[in-house]
């Protein structure tokens, strides 16, 4: 288990800091790494759903989120707001897609108020890492306090604990 070490990492939130991780995932990968954060940190955990699902053919799916982030659309959330309210830290998980975040996660955090609130990303991607995501956040989140984010590589989710877990230490998580 993994606990906070100092209050350093949540300046704006005093007192029992409650964690959230969100997260969108299309195939599985991004998920999986919101359960090990999950298992490591004792974080409560919330899934992005779109209304309308994306297509299980990956060229379909390429080229609609092509479509949608070069048109900035915002898909309709099944749950979008009454999420993050008793949250100080929040984790937001997306894959990469088109080098940014994934339309969901846009919507997500384009409706939701994060003022004072700090957020830590992790981006499963195949080569481009992070991308945009960390400045399209702050972009969404200028109010909140954000924290370095964590690349992984989708095809290596399975293989990605030791990654997982000294990222959070370098944020100031202690492993007891
Ligand atoms: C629509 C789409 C766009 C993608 N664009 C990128 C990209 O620009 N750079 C990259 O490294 N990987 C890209 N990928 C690969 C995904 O980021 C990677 O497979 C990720 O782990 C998928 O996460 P998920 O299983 O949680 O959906 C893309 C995948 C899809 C489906």
């Amino acid at each position: 288990m993994v606990t906070l070490q100092n209050q350093s990492t949540a300046p704006n939130t005093p007192g029992d800091i409650k964690m959230l991780i969100v997260c969108f995932s299309h195939s599985g990968n991004t998920r999986e790494i919101a359960n090990q954060i999950k298992n490591l940190t004792g974080a409560d955990i919330f899934e992005i759903q779109p209304i309308d699902a994306y297509p299980e053919s990956y060229n379909a799916v390429v080229a609609q989120a092509k479509k949608e982030i070069s048109g900035n659309f915002k898909p309709k959330l099944k749950t979008l707001t009454g999420i993050v309210e008793n949250y100080g830290i929040i984790f937001i998980g997306s894959p990469n897609w088109w080098s940014t975040l994934a339309p969901p996660v846009a919507t997500f955090l384009s409706v939701n108020k994060l003022e004072g609130k700090t957020i830590i990303p992790f981006i499963t991607h195949e080569g481009s890492r992070m991308g945009r995501s960390a400045a399209d956040i702050k972009k969404y989140c200028p109010g909140s306090t954000i924290l370095e984010g964590l690349p992984i590589r989708g095809s290596n989710v399975t293989g990605a604990l030791r990654d997982i877990t000294s990222w959070l230490q370098n944020l100031g998580f202690n492993k007891r």
